[in-house]
């Protein structure tokens, strides 16, 4: 697990389905004085969705509909997405982040999944941060085993 000193400046924006990667920005957030975001499913997909639908658009970086407006990330300088891994590739919400990250920022990327791997995506990934002319400060691979569920949230 990561140590972090953040300045308000930063932000922490996440999607979670069954409350992993909840419970990891929420303990990043709860060490730090960054801001929380939640990207939501408009309408949260079952496992069945979530492995046939949702698998195929986190493979064709395709968003989901969310609920509600994400954040605007303009006055951050620091933003960090914390996203399940599906499929192999970011879950489908990170690309409503992609979408949501202003040029220029230095971001922090926390993949959380149960084989503690996205090198199949990473590449790509990688290049839709470089694409928005943003700065990988960092790159981790967190194994879901790994991740300290005091801090999960209630409801997912
Ligand atoms: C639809 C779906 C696809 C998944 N695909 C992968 C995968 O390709 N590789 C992997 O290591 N874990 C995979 N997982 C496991 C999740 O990445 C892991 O359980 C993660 O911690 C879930 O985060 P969450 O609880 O925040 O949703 C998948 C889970 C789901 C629901």
């Amino acid at each position: 697990m990561p140590t972090v000193e953040y300045s308000k400046k930063t932000a922490i924006v996440y999607y979670s389905w069954s409350g992993t990667t909840g419970s990891f920005a929420n303990k990043l957030a709860h060490d730090s004085d960054a801001d929380l975001f939640r990207v939501k499913d408009r309408k949260r997909p079952d496992l069945f969705s979530a492995l046939i639908k949702g698998c195929a658009d986190a493979r064709n970086r395709m968003p989901i509909e969310t609920e509600g407006a994400l954040p605007d990330l303009w006055s951050y300088e620091k933003i960090i997405f914390c996203c399940p891994v599906w499929a192999g590739y970011p879950a489908p919400a990170f690309n409503n982040m992609i979408a949501a990250l202003p040029a220029g920022k230095a971001v922090e990327l926390y993949f959380i999944s149960a084989s503690g791997s996205s090198s199949k995506s990473a590449e790509g990934t990688k290049a839709l941060i470089a694409g928005k002319n943003c700065e990988i400060a960092a790159y981790q691979d967190i194994f879901s085993a790994d991740v300290d569920v005091r801090y999960k949230l209630r409801k997912f």
